[in-house]
Order: C-alpha cells, then sequence, then structure tokens
C-alpha cells in the first residue's frame, strides 16, 4: 500500500503518508517522534564502523529534521520501520531519488539488537518493489564501506544486486581513522524483473 490517506478523526485527510506493509513490518513516513529510536540506533558503537555515530541527540534531530524537510521537496523518501508486532521503530530505509537519470539510491540501517532476523532482507525487497513498481525507476543504486561485509553479503546474495565498481580512499573514515573505499552496486528494473520473475 502507497501513499495512504491519513484522516482525522472526523474523516478529514489530513496528508499523505508513505506506508509499505510486509509481514512483519511497516515502513512508514520518518517523524520527530522517531528521535528516540533512532538515538537508539545511532549512538552505537557497533553501527559507527559502518555509518556514523551520533552521541548528541540535538545533532540527530538536526539530521531528521534535514531529512524531513527533503521528503517533503520529494528528493527522497525515508522510512522508519516499524516492527508490527510491538509498534517500535527499530530501523531506518531511505531511497534518495534522482530524476535526471530516472535512479534511486538505497541506504538502510537497523538497530544492532534486531539483527539477524531477516527484518532488513524483508524491508529492502518491499522498498525494491515501491521502487520499481511504484516509482516507476529505471535502477536502484546501493553502496557501502569495503569492510562492511554484513552489507555486501545482503546486497549481492540477499538482494542481488551487481558489483559496479570500488573506488578507493572513498570517504574518510571515523572509526578506523583513515581513508576507506567504497564499494558501489546496481539492480536495473530489467534484472529485478528477472530475477523476481515478476511481469511489468
Ligand atoms: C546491514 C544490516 C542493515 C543488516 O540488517 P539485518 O536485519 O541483520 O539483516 P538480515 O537479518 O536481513 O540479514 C541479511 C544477511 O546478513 C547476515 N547478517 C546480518 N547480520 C550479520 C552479522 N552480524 N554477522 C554475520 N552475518 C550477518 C544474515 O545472516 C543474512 O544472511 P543469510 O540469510 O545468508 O544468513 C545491519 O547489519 C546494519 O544496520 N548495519 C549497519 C548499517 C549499514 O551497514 N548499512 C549499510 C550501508 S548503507
Amino acid at each position: 500500500m502507497y501513499n495512504e490517506d491519513i484522516e482525522n478523526k472526523n474523516g478529514e485527510t489530513l496528508e499523505k503518508k508513505q506506508i509499505i506493509e510486509t509481514k512483519r513490518l511497516i515502513l512508514r513516513e520518518l517523524s520527530i517522534d522517531d528521535l528516540d529510536a533512532w538515538y537508539e540506533i545511532f549512538n552505537s558503537n557497533t553501527i559507527s564502523k559502518y555509518l556514523t555515530k551520533y552521541t548528541d541527540k540535538s545533532k540527530l534531530l538536526d539530521l531528521i529534521n534535514k531529512k524531513i524537510s527533503k521528503y517533503n521537496n520529494s528528493l527522497g523518501s525515508s522510512f522508519s520501520l516499524v516492527l508490527k508486532e510491538t509498534n517500535k521503530v527499530i530501523g531506518s530505509f531511505e531511497l534518495k531519488h534522482n530524476n535526471m537519470d530516472n535512479t534511486a539510491e538505497m541506504s538502510y540501517v537497523i538497530n544492532e539488537h534486531y539483527w539477524q532476523k531477516g527484518y532488513a532482507t524483508e524491508g529492502a525487497n518491499a522498498l525494491l518493489d515501491y521502487a520499481f513498481n511504484y516509482l516507476n525507476v529505471a535502477k536502484v543504486k546501493a553502496d557501502c564501506k569495503e569492510h562492511n561485509d554484513i552489507s555486501i553479503h545482503m546486497l549481492i546474495n540477499k538482494l542481488n544486486m551487481k558489483f559496479i565498481k570500488y573506488e578507493k580512499d572513498y570517504m574518510f573514515d571515523e572509526y578506523l581513522n583513515k581513508m576507506v573505499g567504497f564499494n558501489f552496486y546496481e539492480l536495473t528494473k530489467n534484472d529485478y524483473m528477472k530475477t523476481y520473475n515478476r511481469n511489468e
């Protein structure tokens, strides 16, 4: 389900919220109410190996506000991943649209206490479906640090994305305190349709 109209108690439509539902998860528009859940995710030494660590809650709030304002300007979609069973926000997914070449860039993070339960794979598959079948993008791209073995495994083996290139010394890594390389991956709509055996 995409672009669900949210109604107030009088039945008036308030605004559209991007909602994607899977067996165990709901991906809904990011909200400032997600700050505590985000802090749990990003104030973590484990996450800091792969993404920027946030110890300062107000900086994280700035980031959330930036993403919400980008989202409202249709430059991307920031989703919070909600566990249906408990209603807890356990992760974040993002799709940055590039209207110039009709591609989207996907990124994701899951609260480390919820790893290895298949949530990222379930959420990412739903997001690919959304990108190709609803947004109708030609290609979804993703990238990660060269030492991010978990994400590399997920992109290649779970999501069938193709390795495109490696760029040496691409970004400064605060955790390792040195420049690190990045791997870049892509999945075209054609390959997605073949792989997932879906008809356009
Ligand atoms: C990458 C990430 C989102 C995976 O989340 P997840 O919910 O644990 O992923 P899944 O449960 O769907 O597992 C996907 C695969 O990765 C494997 N995996 C997940 N965590 C793992 C770990 N800590 N060690 C080894 N393998 C792991 C799973 O076993 C599974 O592979 P399999 O089915 O062949 O066994 C999570 O590790 C994370 O948030 N990492 C930090 C952020 C990040 O690196 N984002 C990517 C850059 S944008």
